[in-house]
């Protein structure tokens, strides 16, 4: 496949000499922008907020929020403030103490904010959830945590089965006309006194825990720690690029792994100005976003950018999106054509990252100052080590596919699956490689490039195809809006690729459309790579960060159970 190269422009990045950087690189200078490389105490919350306050900058906006019906702005003073009483509200009316699990389970709001530091601040473990997670999916996180507190609202709190849940001691509700028998946040928070005394923690101590659906199995409880923050902080200088005077945007929900390390640590360990958007996806509602607040760097994913691909280029016309500088993506595949899309419409390469729940932060990015190879994740952070790796941990040399592997011990990583001590060694070849689950291949220049998860790969016709190639040649049909690559076992050929389309806005299915496609596929990409069947669909399902589940579409087609669906988008 003929590779597009964005040639990174000539600007003062944060990162201008890969090289050098990963030649010097040592985890304890990065230490030292924190206080506790000296003092031994630390405090994720603290950090994020209460030391831009002590450093002069209480001023600046922390937080701008907006949906439908509200937009409020917050200064570094407001978030310490705000966070101090709900973690007050958090110790005196719910018990909440060090250590303890502590689930949020709410809507994006200015509060969800407050709730989650105020958590920290008092040394607990924050869990958040997605709030489209039904009775199911919440039982099981807090039953597998015994997490003591839940954070909801009046929405959502009769999907809590706080009768099978023993380990569960108080609903902390924020809300107006809150029932008796929950802790009213928003009354005691009135009331609750402006300062706290922050637990001072162990490096080690727990910050959050994120469940994540294996492809077998219960969700995970992946356990990452105050450390983790390092990390957090350099790819906020080195990938996202932080500059002090910069409106960040990370488009997000927190009950996913980047809403919390890049929709929270990041930005605000950095001390920029971070924007959250409450409410669903509108093609316009991002635009209207980007412009009310001049975003400067906006960190998204493919699956929006492919709707907002579809929803047209005249709406971006009525919008002035001048304010960006640098756009990033992550959670699946940047197909190509999204990338050659972005140029045309906003004038900006979109750079890549990839990373994982487990890995806590940024792993193989495109840095701003880099050439951008389309298609490509990029290189590894300075300080982290990756490799393609066999099964049994052999490196293998470039241009070989096989696991993406990453050398154990960055900060960032996951120190635990929580109750569950097998399944985290199952992560790891000889208690040296950690092994992310996906398959990739590295070019003799150094960049990573992905090719499916393992399980994914289908072998047709002896030929070994990975789905990701044939789903970003198809959404480069004009009538594709997005596509999912099955294989689907053949007698003849092993396996034969199935696709399943979502027709953009004004396209028909027909046999003739069928075909095009086909042919468009056969055409451009390989003749074993066109799809044999093709079924047209409203909607493909995904998860709620946005990756197509092929799993799912592979149940529907041989008709077996889905298996964990708890992280599908409804
Ligand atoms: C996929 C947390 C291709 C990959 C961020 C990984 C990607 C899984 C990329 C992790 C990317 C993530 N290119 N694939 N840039 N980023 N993935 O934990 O399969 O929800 O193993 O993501 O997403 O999913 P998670």
């Amino acid at each position: 496949m003929k590779v597009e190269i964005y040639e990174a422009l000539n600007e003062n990045y944060n990162l201008a000499n890969y090289d050098e950087a990963v030649k010097n690189h040592n985890w304890k200078d990065i230490e030292k922008n924190f206080s506790w490389s000296e003092t031994g105490k630390i405090n994720m919350a603290y950090e994020c907020i209460d030391r831009h306050v002590d450093n002069g900058k209480g001023d600046k906006i922390a937080l701008h929020y907006k949906d439908q019906d509200r937009q409020d702005s917050y200064t570094y003073k407001d978030m310490q403030v705000a966070s101090n009483k709900a973690a007050n509200v958090l110790k005196n009316n719910a018990a909440v103490e060090k250590g303890d699990r502590v689930f949020i389970f709410m809507p994006r709001k200015p509060e969800l904010y407050f709730a989650l530091l105020g958590t920290l601040k008092i040394g607990a473990i924050v869990g958040p959830l997605f709030e489209a997670f039904m009775e199911k999916a919440v039982k099981d996180r807090l039953e597998n945590s015994e997490a003591k507190v839940i954070i909801t609202t009046k929405d959502l709190v009769g999907r809590i089965p706080k009768d099978e849940l023993p380990h569960l001691e108080h609903i902390v509700i924020i809300d107006e006309d809150v029932p008796e028998e929950y802790v009213d946040f928003n009354t005691e928070y009135e009331k609750a006194n402006e300062t706290f005394d922050i637990e001072w923690l162990d490096k080690e101590d727990g910050l959050i825990l994120h469940y994540t659906s294996g492809s077998t199995g219960q969700p995970k409880g992946v356990l990452h720690v105050q450390e983790a923050m390092l990390v957090h902080y350099i790819s906020g200088q080195y990938v996202l690029d932080f500059k002090e005077d910069d409106v960040y945007w990370c488009s997000a929900d927190p009950g996913w792994v980047t809403g919390t390390s890049y929709g929270i640590f990041s930005p605000w360990l950095n001390g920029v100005t971070n924007c959250v958007a409450g409410g669903r996806f509108s093609p316009d509602g991002w635009y209207d976003f980007i412009q009310t607040f001049n975003v400067t760097v906006w960190y998204t994913a493919p699956t929006a950018l492919r709707m907002l691909m579809g929803a047209g280029d005249d709406i971006i016309e009525k919008y002035d999106l001048s304010s960006l500088r640098h756009v990033l993506s992550v959670g699946e595949p940047l197909n190509p054509e999204v990338i050659k899309w972005a140029h045309k419409v906003f004038n900006h390469r979109i750079h890549d990252t990839w990373w994982m729940t487990e890995t806590g932060g940024h792993m193989i990015v495109n840095y701003p100052s880099m050439d951008i190879r389309a298609g490509s994740m990029g290189k590894p952070l300075p300080g982290v080590e990756a490799a393609i790796v066999d099964d049994q941990g052999n490196e293998l040399p470039p241009n070989r596919m096989g696991n993406l592997a990453l050398k154990k011990g960055w900060p960032s990583m996951m120190r635990a699956v929580w109750n569950n001590k097998p399944k985290f060694d199952s992560y790891f070849i000889n208690d040296e490689w950690y092994v992310s689950g996906d398959s990739a291949y590295k070019d003799e220049d150094g960049y990573y490039w992905f090719q499916g998860r393992v399980d994914d790969v289908i072998m047709t016709a002896g030929e070994r195809v990975g789905p990701f190639e044939i789903e970003s040649k198809l959404v480069e049909h004009p009538a594709v809006a997005e596509a999912g690559v099955i294989g689907k076992p053949d007698p003849v050929r092993g396996e034969i690729i199935k696709a399943f389309i979502a027709l953009r806005e004004g396209y028909e299915e027909s046999d003739e459309l069928k075909e095009e496609i086909r042919k468009f596929v056969k055409e451009g990409l390989a003749g074993h790579a066109a799809p044999r069947e093709i079924d047209f669909k409203d909607k493909l399902p995904k998860t709620r960060s946005g990756k197509i589940m092929r799993r799912v579409l592979k149940a529907w087609e041989l008709d077996l159970p889905a298996g964990d669906l708890s992280t599908m988008e409804d």
